[in-house]
């Protein structure tokens, strides 16, 4: 099966661009479990420094940053508050019980942004028969919450009430970059409130493989552990880093355009009949629209766009999801909302 022509389903289905494969074809490479890649070494030291931590440890997938530093914050049985929504709540394959033997609390919230108050009201009394509330874990930009940018004062006032309770913070950081350049809050002063904190690869900065997690020197020497035990650890893995070396110098500031398709995307849409948006702003790339006034269910709706050549997912009974992306322009996204016109006529 080859991807149809124009690709709203995810920005993890962006392509490496000529440019950036170039770079990777030229990487220095060595064996990285030895730290003697010196291009993984290079990413590792960017991305620490650009989210204001001490180191940082590259890995092969998003997934695997909060998994490992979920595992280097809980001890069994602790407990790991979130949105109800938040990815390793639902896409994860279950790695909080499974690999971090914690169990999970949910906030429910309409945009994934969740209130001071909120995480007070989940805290457990301290008791010995209570599970400990240990981390706190802040997705930004939402994914299911539409794209949403967390205001830096709600960070605050979140990460507040988890520190004075003795918890880690955790950013989940798939799309922080995102965030930073619709909100201008530098991806440093985000960092500044989280003990530990990723930036995903491969979605808006358009490289093939990895996240890159960071946190203090302590914090990375023990998820440095846990890397090798699930066997995420690599040997020339320079050929990717090099990717996401590129995309820190080149493809960081171009997200602003990915924001402005989205928006203009969603404002096409909902001028059709029976599309309904179901967030009231779209911030960034992530466009969610309801079609059950069409009398289609979103299955149908993403068949029916696939003959037209566009792809876009189908993420409950009537809620779908289009993403924007490096690749995907202005013009296939007219295309994009012309054949949804069509196929909901
Ligand atoms: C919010 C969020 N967190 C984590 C991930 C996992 O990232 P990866 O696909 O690199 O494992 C995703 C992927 O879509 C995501 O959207």
């Amino acid at each position: 099966m080859t991807a149809p022509r124009i690709d709203l389903y995810s920005d993890t289905h962006t392509l490496p661009t000529q440019a950036m494969r170039q770079a990777m074809a030229e990487a220095e490479v060595g064996d990285e479990q030895n730290f003697e890649d010196p291009t993984v070494n290079k990413l590792c030291a960017m991305v620490a420094e650009l989210l204001g931590q001490e180191a940082a440890v590259f890995l092969p997938s998003g997934t695997m940053c909060n998994q490992i530093a979920f595992r280097v914050h809980c001890q069994p049985g602790d407990e790991i508050i979130l949105d109800y929504f938040a990815h390793p709540i639902n896409a994860e394959s279950g790695g909080p019980s499974a690999l971090a033997q914690a169990q999970t609390r949910t906030l429910h919230t309409e945009h994934g942004i969740f209130t001071a108050d909120q995480v007070r009201g989940a805290l457990r009394r301290v008791n010995r028969n209570t599970p400990r509330s240990r981390v706190l874990s802040v997705e930004n930009t939402t994914n299911a919450g539409g794209g949403s940018v967390w205001p830096i004062e709600d960070i605050a006032a979140v990460t507040a009430v988890a520190k004075e309770n003795g918890m880690a913070t955790h950013m989940d950081g798939a799309r922080l970059l995102n965030a930073v350049v619709e909100s201008g809050t530098s991806a440093k002063e985000y960092g500044g409130y989280f003990d530990s904190l990723w930036i995903d690869l491969s979605k808006g900065l358009g490289c093939p493989v990895g996240g890159v997690l960071a946190g203090s020197a302590d914090f990375i020497d023990q998820a440095w552990r846990h890397k090798q035990l699930l066997g995420g650890a690599m040997r020339q893995a320079g050929i990717i880093a090099a990717a996401g070396v590129y995309a820190l110098e080149n493809n960081v500031e171009r997200l602003a355009e990915d924001h402005e398709n989205a928006r203009n995307f969603s404002r096409a849409i909902a001028q059709i009949p029976g599309i309904k948006l179901i967030f009231d702003r779209c911030e960034t790339n992530l466009v969610f629209f309801d079609v059950e006034e069409t009398g289609m269910d979103g299955a149908t709706v993403a068949e029916k766009l696939l003959a037209h050549d566009v792809r876009i997912g189908a993420m409950g009974p009537y809620r779908m999801r289009a993403v924007t992306y490096l690749g995907i322009d202005a013009g296939q996204l007219e295309e994009a909302a012309a054949a949804l016109r069509k196929v909901v006529a």
